[in-house]
């Protein structure tokens, strides 16, 4: 396993993370068994949220941890709050954050989390309850490190005029598919493409200049959870390539998808979101390899994008 020592945050963290979104619909045994799997393979980052399963991921990952006999000080466990879906409404207030983070304790079955993202922005939200938040689990020991997700570099300034910890993370969507991340300059000032549009005030820079590391969801996805771009008939150009590329390092073509997001030099982590073992296998073989710079471009161009 590639590992990376987060700046601001746990040292010899790995590469690829399990996200435990898809949890609930195992057993507590299948799903010892994927965690077990991959703490075999160096995954010992674990993603979650308050909203997965509307509690449900927490708590079976918390059932399941004890049947690995894996010891949890060997572990990195992050959970994010704010989504509140049953609500409709995204929460950053303090109260909000800390009785969640404490719900997430309670679920997960421990006494501190090592990463909590605030995971989507509320339009309402007050840097100085965050701050007063974050303030309150760090000191009684609950929280080691803090980040966001889908946040913009604007919000962040933000959030850091107040809050006193380091904002060692951002969560954000990029794959193959998904590429609005690094799209923007690519087509700077064209108006023959929407791709120049730039959705996130350059977030993927603002997160290099600021020691943000960058955690990418959703890596092998169409859209949002529209099913795998991996032998889908609506990319042919893409799988091509990616066929191409996995047959030159022995690898398969979902290996090479992540390969080509752990090749950025932003360094980020791939959170990868599969519950079946062998898949998970498969996509850990990305580490074995360093794709080319040119291959890194001939992935790009052939997930539907053109050199202006
Ligand atoms: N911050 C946010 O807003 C946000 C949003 C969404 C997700 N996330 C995080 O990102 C994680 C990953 O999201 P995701 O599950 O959408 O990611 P993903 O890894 O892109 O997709 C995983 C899904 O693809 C399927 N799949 C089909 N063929 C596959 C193959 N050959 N290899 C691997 N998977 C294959 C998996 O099924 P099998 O299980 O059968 O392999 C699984 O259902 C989540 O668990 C969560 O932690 C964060």
């Amino acid at each position: 396993m590639k590992t990376i020592d987060v700046a601001n945050g746990p040292k010899s963290a790995p590469r690829i993370i399990l996200g435990c979104m898809r949890i609930p619909a195992l057993s507590t045994e299948d799903a010892a068994r994927i965690i077990s799997t991959a703490y075999g393979m160096g995954i010992n980052h674990f993603d979650h949220a308050t909203c997965y399963g509307d509690g449900e991921a927490e708590k079976r990952f918390g059932d399941a941890l004890p049947l690995t006999g894996i010891n949890r000080e060997h572990i990195i466990i992050q959970s994010k709050c704010g989504l509140h879906f049953d609500r409709r409404e995204f929460d950053w207030s303090r109260d909000d954050i800390i009785k969640s983070t404490e719900q997430s304790l309670s679920r997960l079955k421990t006494d501190y989390l090592d990463v909590l993202l605030l995971h989507r922005p509320d339009l309402l939200f007050d840097p100085e309850e965050v701050a007063e938040a974050f303030d309150k689990l760090h000191s009684e020991g609950k929280v080691k490190y803090f980040g966001v997700s889908n946040v913009t570099p604007g919000q962040i300034e933000l959030l850091k005029k107040y809050v006193k910890q380091p904002i060692v993370f951002n969560q954000l969507q990029f794959s193959l598919d998904q590429t609005q991340l690094i799209d923007a300059p690519m087509y700077l000032n064209n108006l023959t493409t929407d791709r120049s549009i730039d959705r996130d005030n350059g977030v993927l820079d603002y997160c290099r200049l600021n020691d943000i590391t960058v955690q990418a969801w959703s890596p092998l996805q169409i859209g949002m959870f529209k099913g795998c771009f991996v032998d889908h008939p609506d990319y042919p150009e893409l799988n091509q390539m990616l066929d191409k590329i996995g047959h030159k390092y022995g690898i398969s073509k979902t290996a090479v998808a992540i390969a080509w997001i752990l090749r950025h030099p932003a360094k980020m982590q791939a959170i990868a979101g599969t519950m079946n073992p062998d898949h998970l296998k498969e996509i850990c073989d990305a580490c074995r390899i360093e794709i080319s710079h040119q291959e890194w471009y001939e992935l790009y161009l052939a997930s539907g994008k053109f050199l202006p």
